[in-house]
């Protein structure tokens, strides 16, 4: 390397997780269902059946969890705040246990030095809201999610300076009503069209009352960017990649940065009738949620080609949401693009691409389109870990992914791009929604499978030397 300008002196060298992930304690102190404690219970969603209920017992344990991360030398922590801890109903009466408890966590994060950053919305929404009128699908939704984010914007607006309104965007709704892996288990575009334009005023909404009440702070969208390449130079080829820039990326990243949707994906969307109703007004409560940095979950690239109009069609499994799936299978829209496998990248055991350099593309992507600054709010390798005799976890393939993800993000900084942050998924072994507890992401191993709770214990993994390091010298020790 050329020298390259270093990582910024504040910058946010973090780790994330989910409240569903992690917390357990699903029913404690007043806490309502969410739609995920309902769905885990549907026999064969989820791997072995597995379900959150305990999950890491973050909820009992984080002080011990805190501590961890300060011996570490985290300088951020995100975590997300589940939506039923405190409306059990979604709407109506604060529970004050809720409020309680992410007050004292954090607390306890700011005593250590460790900079909270709080997702407000991580998938977990209240069943009741479900249940009353189908979520995601009503209008209603827009101002029942503004009332909670206000509730939490007066609690914790003093103490949290960056905020994260909707986690993963394009993977819940996608997910949830295309691939249907995911509740409400729908399959069916056109209404993840008008569900997902439901959740691009909520956020638009949600952004515009942070600012007002929260003026000194910082919120944004985090995205699945799986940035595309195209599988050659083949004209047509280059057309398809083009496509799914558009219906795979700018659908959502236009919408948020920009407060429109992208021409050429919405041209195809009204020619084959999935375009969402758009109401009177809405193009203002759009345009008047912009926001302060792109958030950006990055785990893998995905490679297009030119797909015709009697190719992979365009069925349940046709959404790509970038990052959720395997590369071996082929998706993707009739006439626009389908996916191919990328022989020149090798694949995690999940069959994600890995991919360091496109983490540098994504960054630079986003820079030269919006030109905001950029909180990398995921980012993290999961893999099978194996626990020793005398209990090590020589994770090497994870410091080797880990590394060459910061070194791309270090490459993109010195291309011009502003870097806030650098969060791994994740800090503990977490479950993983529909991959149950083998899939591990942590520093930290937690000792607990599907098959048993044992102690959940948590131990530090090899990473957990290696990120303190690289958090001790600003990134430069790698
Ligand atoms: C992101 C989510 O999509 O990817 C996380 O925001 C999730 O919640 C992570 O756990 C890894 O995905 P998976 O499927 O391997 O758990």
């Amino acid at each position: 390397h050329v020298k390259r300008k270093p990582f910024p002196q504040d910058f946010l060298w973090g780790s994330a997780s989910a409240a569903y992930q992690v917390e357990g304690a699903w029913d404690l102190d007043g806490k309502g269902k969410s739609i995920w404690d309902e769905y885990v219970r549907i026999p064969g969603t989820t791997y072995k059946d597995t379900n959150g209920d305990v999950a890491v017992d973050h909820y009992h344990r984080y002080k011990e969890d805190v501590a961890l991360m300060a011996e570490m030398g985290l300088k951020a922590y995100r975590f997300s705040i589940a939506w039923t801890r405190i409306l059990p109903n979604g709407t109506g009466e604060v529970n004050q246990a809720g409020i309680q408890f992410y007050s004292d966590l954090i607390d306890e994060l700011i005593a250590h030095n460790i900079e909270p950053l709080v997702t407000i919305y991580h998938w977990d929404l209240p069943q009741a809201l479900q249940d009353k009128y189908a979520g995601w699908e009503s209008r209603q939704i827009i101002d029942d999610f503004d009332n909670y984010c206000r509730v939490l914007y007066k609690h914790f607006g003093d103490r949290v300076k960056y905020w994260v309104s909707l986690n993963e965007q394009n993977v819940f709704i996608g997910l949830g009503y295309l691939a249907a892996v995911h509740p409400p288990k729908v399959s069916d575009r056109k209404r993840m069209m008008q569900a997902n334009h439901h959740a691009n005023l909520a956020n638009a909404k949600a952004i515009a009352s942070f600012h007002e009440m929260v003026p000194n702070g910082l919120i944004g969208p985090s995205f699945a960017y799986g940035p595309a390449y195209p599988k050659s130079a083949l004209p047509a080829d280059i057309i398809a990649f083009e496509n799914a820039n558009e219906v795979e990326s700018y659908w959502w990243l236009d919408v948020y940065c920009k407060g429109k949707y992208p021409r050429i994906a919405w041209n195809f969307m009204e020619e084959n009738d999935l375009a969402p109703v758009v109401e009177p007004g809405d193009d203002a409560i759009l345009a008047a949620g912009l926001p302060d940095f792109i958030g950006v979950n990055y785990y893998q690239t995905a490679t297009y080609e030119w797909n015709p109009i009697d190719g992979i069609t365009g069925d349940a499994s046709s959404q790509n949401t970038t990052g959720k799936k395997g590369t071996s299978k082929s998706t993707g829209i009739p006439g626009m693009y389908r996916t191919v496998k990328n022989e020149f990248l090798e694949t995690t055991d999940w069959d994600w691409t890995i991919d360091p350099q496109g983490l540098r593309i994504a960054l630079r992507r986003l820079t030269s389109r919006y030109d905001l600054p950029i909180l990398i709010t995921e980012n993290g390798l999961g893999a099978f870990d194996d626990l020793t005799a005398d209990e090590q976890i020589h994770d090497t393939y994870r410091i080797d992914y880990l590394a060459k993800h910061v070194d791309a993000v270090h490459d993109a900084i010195a291309d011009g791009a502003r870097v806030l942050g650098y969060c791994t998924w994740s800090f503990t072994d977490l479950l993983s929604w529909l991959n149950g507890y083998q899939k591990r992401y942590g520093f930290v191993y937690v000792n607990r499978d599907e098959e048993s709770m044992k102690d959940l214990r948590r131990m530090k993994k090899d990473s957990f030397y290696w990120y303190k390091k690289v958090i001790a010298t600003n990134g430069e020790d790698i």
